[in-house]
Parts: structure tokens; C-alpha cells; sequence
């Protein structure tokens, strides 16, 4: 299946998340190939810190557009491809071969703001083809931790008010393990096991592939 992370705004967490799923189906066992679709290259610097440090799993990521249409007539696996706002015909390219459409959204009026207009630029890449439009699923990013804190609740009322998307219950609350566990290319599970961060990343994957089950091998530093 191939899952796109995109969505206008810069700094959602598109990458983070492609990054942490990655590794989350390679430690169970599911192959998983990742496009990096954005001139930043995030997740193929990241894939690069775990090959020099000789962390296991490895990440395979590519950022050649055209080994995208090829992988998909044999790869066995899960295809996930991150694509950010700097090259929006990347953008709609993928999005009109995905099967899924994962929208992460930092809880404030803006962002929904931006991703209502992400929503057309959808309709745009998609056009006329209403059978092979591809699922829509959006999720607070960066939640407040906070119960008294109300804008990750607004935010996902506002998400469900728009059409054609569906919002997952499962959020990712704003934890700074991201940042630290990212640049030392290790996944949030990997970092700290146990964590907040950690099992809540794992009810948000196993919501997003719930037919994968438990991981096979922990993390190590080549020796
Ligand atoms: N749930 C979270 N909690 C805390 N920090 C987070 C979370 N998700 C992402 N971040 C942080 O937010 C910043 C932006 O994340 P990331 O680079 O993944 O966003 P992006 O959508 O890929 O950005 P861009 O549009 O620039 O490609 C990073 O510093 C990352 O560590
Ligand atoms: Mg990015």
C-alpha cells in the first residue's frame, strides 16, 4: 500500500512521521521502502545517520521519482512518501497514485485552515477519478499535552466539519524525544521504550496498519 504524508504547511511533521513509521513496520518485519519527495531530503539524512552509526534496522529510503512507478509493480511491502510544500507537482504526483493520504495537523486555526486548501489541491491531483481516490486520514500532530489546553480538541472538531477526510482519534502529543530521538536516527520506541511517546506512536501505527502485530527484534548499534 502506498501512504502519502503530505499536507501545505511547512513543519507539521510529515517527516518525523514518515521517518518513526518506517521503522516501526521494518521492526515488525514488514518491508517498507520510503520516498523522500522534498528538496530537504530529511528522511534520507536520517536513513544516514542509522547507516553510520550501524543502526538496525536499516531505513531504505529513495528520492528518485521515477524508481517510485517502478517499485510499486513488485515492491511487497509498504511504500510510504514524504512530500512537502516546496514541490507541489511532487505533491500531486503522489497523491494521484496513493492509496492513502496521511494528513499530520498541529493543533491551531491556521493549520486547518491549510489543510481545507490541501483538500482541493487533492481534488486537483485526483480529478474525475472518483474509484481510485485515495483515503484521506487526518490526525493532530504536536497535540498539547495539557487537558486544560483546548485547541487539539478544537482542531480535530474543525477537521471533522471538512469533507471527504477522516480524522483519527489516535493523536501524537507534542514530546521532545521527537526532535532528540530524530537526530540521533533512532525511531521515538527505539530512543526510550516505554515512553509516553513511544506507546503513544504505537496506538497511532497500529490504528494506521492494524493487521501488523508485535515487533521481532530490538534495536542495536552495529558491533
Ligand atoms: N509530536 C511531536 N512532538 C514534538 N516535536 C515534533 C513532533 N512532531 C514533529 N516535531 C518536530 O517538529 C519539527 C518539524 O517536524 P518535521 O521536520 O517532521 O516536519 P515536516 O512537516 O516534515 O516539515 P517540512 O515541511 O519542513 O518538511 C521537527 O523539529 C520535529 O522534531
Ligand atoms: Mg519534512
Amino acid at each position: 500500500m502506498i501512504t502519502v504524508i503530505a499536507n501545505l504547511k511547512g513543519g507539521s511533521g510529515k517527516s518525523t512521521v514518515a521517518f518513526n513509521l518506517g521503522i516501526w513496520l521494518e521492526t515488525r518485519g514488514q518491508p517498507v521502502v520510503l520516498y523522500d519527495l522534498d528538496p530537504q531530503c530529511t528522511l534520507l539524512d536520517v536513513a544516514e545517520i542509522r547507516r553510520e552509526e550501524g543502526i538496525t534496522p536499516p531505513l531504505q529510503v529513495y528520492s528518485d521519482k521515477e524508481s517510485l512507478a517502478r517499485h510499486l509493480s513488485y515492491h511487497p511491502g509498504e511504500v510510504l512518501v514524504d512530500v512537502g510544500a516546496a514541490s507541489i507537482e511532487s505533491m500531486k504526483e503522489a497523491i494521484g497514485i496513493a492509496s492513502r493520504v496521511l494528513v499530520p495537523v498541529p493543533p491551531s486555526q491556521p493549520d486547518v485552515w491549510a489543510t481545507q486548501r490541501f483538500l482541493a489541491l487533492v481534488d486537483e491531483a485526483v480529478g474525475s477519478r472518483t474509484k481510485s481516490r485515495p483515503e484521506l486520514l487526518a490526525f493532530v500532530n504536536r497535540a498539547d499535552t495539557h487537558h486544560a489546553v483546548r485547541e487539539s480538541d478544537e482542531t480535530e472538531e474543525a477537521l471533522r466539519m471538512l469533507p471527504g477526510i477522516t480524522v483519527l482519534p489516535q493523536r501524537l502529543y507534542q514530546r521532545t524525544i521527537y526532535r532528540r530521538s530524530m537526530s540521533e536516527g533512532l525511531a521515538v520506541f527505539e530512543l526510550w521504550k516505554g515512553s509516553k511517546a513511544a506507546s503513544e506512536f504505537d496506538a497511532f501505527a497500529s490504528a494506521l496498519y492494524p493487521d501488523i502485530g508485535k515487533p521481532r527484534k530490538a534495536r542495536s548499534r552495529g558491533d
